[in-house]
Parts: structure tokens; C-alpha cells; sequence
């Protein structure tokens, strides 16, 4: 089933127009790439999806069009978004950044259990449950950001550039987790990468976006496997 249908999205920053009318679907549960190079509109999709840009064009998730409602109700609709930077309370601990990341949940009673299970996910977390947020090694701080998005319990977790400065093995160890997490949780994931090959690795479906169009689209592997839409797009 469709979870995400957006079609003709075109986003603004005052006058200037960042997408030009990109249209793209993902299905439940599944694991979707958003490549392209710098500027292309990546972060402008993600947040014209929480309703963080101006934009026009039809958005609906779950059947339900997003236009016209607040970003703290697209949130509720089951949408956790993990923005460029992370961005944690960094004064905050480990613990207390994930009870935070549960706020806006009714179901107060099973925030514990998740919070568990986030250690579970992420043993580092666990490791550093009472340390600031703040003082965490980049890698731990982006594990704390998934983390806290998923103590939402969201259906859709958008991602964006989650590999962003981190080392390499770092960057394995946190994309083995995001495979792990979208299977036992269930949660579909929207993931924006310029690491294109290793996106790729974990989606199924990939869209390649160029100054604010859709330039390219197909299952992963047909991307992955494709040396023309490699060295033009891709860069490797
Ligand atoms: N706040 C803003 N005001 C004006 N223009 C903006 C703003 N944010 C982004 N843009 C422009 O919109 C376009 C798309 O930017 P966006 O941040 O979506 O790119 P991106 O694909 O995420 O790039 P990167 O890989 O560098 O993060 C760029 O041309 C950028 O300069
Ligand atoms: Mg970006």
C-alpha cells in the first residue's frame, strides 16, 4: 500500500523556487533513497513534507493530504522527521532526550518499554544513558537523533543525511541499525544521501533529484547497477 503520495510538489524560499513540481510515491514499510548533489532540493522535499516551506502540489500520507496543517500535527499523523544537523537537546541526557522524543504520545504507559527497546536498537545509548546530549560523539549524537524520531512511534521516519561527518565504520554500524529498525519496527524510511552506494544498499526504490526535478527513478538495484546513471548522477 502507498504510505507517501507527492505529487507535483513545488517548494519556495520567497521568490525563489527550490522544487520544480517532483512527484514520487513509497509504499509501507519500505526503505526509499532520495540522492542527488548539493542544492538539488533534497532538504527542501523532506521539509516541504512537515510543512516547514512554502509549497503547492498534493502531499498525502496514509490517504490523508498534508496541505494546510501545522508541522506538530504532521508529527502526530506518524511522521518523524531527523533533520540535517540532528539536532538534540544537547543540555539534556540520553534518557530525557528519548522521553522527550515520546511528548506528543498518548500511550504513556509503554514509553518505558520503548525506551528499552531503543537501548536495544542502539546499545551505545544505553551505554550513555546519563551523559549529555551534548558531549556525545557525533556517530552517538546521530544514533540519539533516530532514536528520539522513533520513540514517536512514526510509520515514517524521514532521514536526512544521517551519514553526514561521520566516519566510515561508524556510517556501516548506524545503516546496519536503520535495516534492522525499519524491519522490527516497521517503520518506512525516507532517506536523503549524497553517500548514494550505501543508501542504496538499504532502499528499495530510489529517486535521483536535480536542481528540483526528478531526474531519475527505479528500484535500487536497477540504480545501483546502472554505470550511465552512476557517474552522471552518482559521482562514484
Ligand atoms: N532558507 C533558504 N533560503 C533561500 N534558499 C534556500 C534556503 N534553503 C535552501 N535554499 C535553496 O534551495 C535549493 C535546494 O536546497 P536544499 O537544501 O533542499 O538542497 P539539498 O539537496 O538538501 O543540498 P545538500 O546536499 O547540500 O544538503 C538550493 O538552491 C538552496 O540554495
Ligand atoms: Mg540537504
Amino acid at each position: 500500500m502507498t504510505l507517501l503520495a507527492v505529487d507535483g510538489l513545488r517548494a519556495y524560499y520567497g521568490q525563489v523556487q527550490a522544487l520544480q513540481g517532483i512527484s514520487f510515491a513509497l509504499e509501507e514499510g519500505t526503505v526509499t533513497a532520495l540522492l542527488g548533489a548539493n542544492g538539488a532540493g533534497k532538504t527542501t522535499t523532506l521539509r516541504a513534507i512537515c510543512n516547514m516551506v512554502r509549497s503547492t502540489g498534493r502531499i498525502e500520507f496514509d490517504g490523508k493530504p498534508l496541505a494546510g496543517i501545522s508541522t506538530e500535527s504532521v508529527v502526530r499523523l506518524g511522521i518523524a522527521h531527523v533533520p540535517q544537523g540532528r539536532g538534540t537537546f544537547s543540555a539534556m541526557t540520553v534518557e530525557e532526550n528519548l522521553q522527550l522524543g515520546a511528548i506528543s504520545r498518548k500511550d504513556t504507559k509503554s514509553i518505558g518499554r520503548d525506551i528499552e527497546r531503543m537501548y536495544e536498537h542502539f546499545p551505545v545509548l544505553k551505554r550513555r544513558h546519563t551523559q549529555q546530549a551534548g558531549t556525545l560523539s557525533g556517530g552517538e549524537q546521530q544514533m540519539l537523533a533516530v532514536a528520539r524520531a522513533l520513540m514517536l512511534r512514526p510509520r515514517l521516519m524521514l532521514l536526512d543525511e544521517p551519514s553526514f561527518g561521520l566516519a566510515p565504520l561508524i556510517v556501516r554500524d548506524l545503516f546496519a541499525i536503520l535495516r534492522k529498525v525499519n524491519l522490527e519496527e516497521k517503520v518506512a524510511i525516507l532517506v536523503v544521501e549524497q553517500n548514494a552506494q550505501l543508501a542504496l544498499e538499504i532502499a528499495q526504490k530510489a529517486y535521483v533529484i536535480e536542481t528540483g526535478s526528478i531526474v531519475m527513478s527505479g528500484s535500487a538495484k536497477e540504480i545501483a547497477t546502472n554505470e550511465d546513471i552512476r557517474k552522471s548522477y552518482l559521482g562514484y
